[in-house]
């Protein structure tokens, strides 16, 4: 299939509620997660939502085994997610230096519940259910984020822990 452009921020669709997948199994679907798969991993992204390849639907994928861009993130399994619905745990919550293929080069600090439960379809049509807690639990939040039209940094509390990955990084290991 083919590594696509990610759409930045500013970019009017990534501010779009996207639309549910209506129907499985078919070739448009099956090359768009393939598209997003070729795209996330040339990029090392942790996951990616189908908005930021340009398309508005409800798909998402995600999986960690190692990844540069995150070297302390424990590994979560790769999973293609369609229509999601997330319910939040308890009322722990954690925060963590984001950041996004859609802001590239920045990181910020973003609070989020520590664990949920994610439901939804399979790239078959199989729907199934999930526990996730710490690294894996983030990336599922931020990912559907996206579906909703919701960046990362629209969600950090405090705009002076946002800024370049680099410095970033430097200033939290000083
Ligand atoms: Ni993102």
């Amino acid at each position: 299939m083919a590594v696509k452009e990610v759409l930045r921020m500013g970019h009017p669709l990534l501010l779009q509620v996207a639309e549910p997948v209506a129907e499985f199994n078919t070739s448009a679907l099956d090359a768009l997660i393939a598209d997003m798969f070729d795209t996330m991993a040339v990029r090392n992204g942790a996951g990616l939502a189908a908005p930021q390849i340009g398309v508005s639907r409800r798909v998402v994928i995600f999986g960690v085994e190692h990844n540069p861009r995150y070297p302390e993130a424990e590994p979560v399994p790769t999973t293609v997610l369609i229509n999601p619905v997330i319910e939040v745990i308890g009322d722990e919550d954690d925060e963590m230096w984001e950041g996004c293929l859609s802001v590239p080069g920045m990181r910020g600090l973003v609070r989020r519940p520590t664990c949920v439960r994610y439901s939804g379809f399979d790239q078959h049509g199989q729907r199934f259910e999930r526990e996730a807690h710490g690294f894996h639990a983030r990336v599922v939040q931020h990912e559907c984020d996206h579906l909703d039209g919701i960046l990362y940094p629209y969600r950090i509390e405090d705009l002076r822990l946002f800024g370049f990955e680099d410095e970033v990084l430097k200033a939290v290991a000083d």
